[in-house]
């Protein structure tokens, strides 16, 4: 047992087929992957599975196909890249259920791996059909959930399916991630101050409303700063703001004011007219017909030293749009800072977690989650639905 629940060393696999939900949710550009941290994250557990004589029965979803079977969002790359990294074969499942795939499952040999197509292409998996999750539970004997980044869904795959089993656990990833962020819930070394960044301050407000009550300052980055920054009156020219949201930022920063926690917002700013504009300039104030695309290098200074006095740092979200080399420079800097702090530090996110991976300081920090949406819910103290399905049945 772990924070509760059962885990996968407590449970008897040889000869079992497993049901092991992953989030092998992994980005694609043309049918390739870009990125493979969530495949190589979940690889030791299914080895520990194979090695034990579990027959392995692999489910995911991938991207939001809306129920509908979309090629392009077939996991069927994923498999491929599976048996490349395990240096053995997987089959594949064309379908999501059905006899066809039972059929699979029961020839699967002792420490054999059969990946199912994708979760979402069924619509029972986001509607939690309960007919759904009993065809889906007659493809396991045993079920564990090591799919971190999808906790926070209540879907058929994660919370549906649970109640069919005798036998469930959570796999080590997920034992790792609830361990790693339950310490900024429960008694965190202060200071401890969240640095938040991504465009949109609607995507972040109940993070921040959550956070203002934990952390002793708040460092704020991104296109949300700037609606941050026109809730008090400084210019940001024609950077994106999100109008009807700037009297709630106004009201977030008096809250923060009212329990002494600090905001630090941006003081200067890379600057062009559109992303595809040549001329790019870095301002303390922005120009009307200029935008901002990252936070400056002063800005990236005050952030680095903040960040560096920390005992406790949380970050999520990108400091610009670092997908363009000449706006990335705010989200490496942070990185670094991150990176180089002796602090606990915690970032969660695909966006800082490819941030993290691409200046190469993916390994020094505390704990990078393989949670977006699903890190930033457990960090608001919230009881995640697949937890939830998994803790009734202890
Ligand atoms: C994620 O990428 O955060 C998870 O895989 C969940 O995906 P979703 O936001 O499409 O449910």
């Amino acid at each position: 047992m772990s924070q509760g629940l059962p885990t996968l060393d407590a449970l008897e696999v040889a000869g079992q087929r497993v049901l092991l939900r992953l989030d092998l949710n992994v980005p694609l550009r043309d049918g390739e992957i870009t990125d493979t941290t969530r495949i190589d994250a979940a690889l030791p557990t299914i080895r520990q599975l194979r090695e034990a004589g579990a027959r392995v029965v692999i489910c995911s979803h991938l991207g939001r196909p809306r129920s509908k079977r979309i090629p392009a969002l077939s996991l069927e790359p994923v498999a491929a890249k599976l048996a490349e990294l395990l240096d053995d074969e997987v089959v594949f499942a064309h379908d999501v259920v059905g006899d066809d795939v039972e059929f699979l499952s029961r020839d699967i040999p002792p420490g054999g791996v059969l990946v199912l197509e994708n979760l979402r292409f069924d619509p029972g998996e986001k509607a939690n059909d309960d007919d759904f999750a009993g065809k889906l539970a007659r493809l396991g004997d045993v079920y564990v959930n090591d799919a971190f980044g999808t906790m926070h869904r209540a879907h058929a795959s994660v919370v549906g399916v649970v109640s069919r089993f005798d036998h469930v656990a959570i796999g080590p990833l997920v034992d790792r991630e609830i361990t790693a962020l339950s310490k900024l819930l429960e008694g965190p070394a202060r200071p401890f101050i969240g640095v938040l960044g991504g465009a949109k301050v609607s995507d972040k407000i109940e993070v921040i409303e959550s956070l203002l009550h934990r952390v002793d300052a708040l460092v704020v980055g991104g296109a949300m700063a700037y609606t941050f920054l026109a809730a008090q009156d400084t210019p940001v020219g024609d950077s994106l703001v999100e109008r009807e949201r700037i009297r709630l930022a106004g009201r977030l920063l008096e809250r923060c004011a009212a329990r002494g926690v600090q905001v630090f917002l941006p003081t200067d700013h890379v600057v062009a007219e559109s992303p595809e504009s040549e001329e790019v300039q870095t301002v303390r104030a922005i120009e009307p017909g200029w935008k901002g695309f990252d936070i400056g290098p002063e800005t990236v200074r005050r952030f680095s030293e903040i960040i560096s006095r920390s005992s406790t740092v949380f970050w999520n979200g990108p400091m610009g749009m670092f997908e363009d080399p000449r706006f990335a420079e705010g989200t490496r800097g942070v990185a670094r800072a991150v990176a180089e702090a002796e602090a606990y530090t915690v970032v969660g996110g695909g966006d800082s977690a490819a941030a993290l991976h691409q200046c190469g300081y993916a390994d020094q920090v505390s704990h990078l989650s393989t949670g977006g949406g699903a890190s930033l819910e457990f960090i608001q103290g919230k009881e995640l639905p697949g937890i939830r399905a998994l803790r009734r049945r202890t």
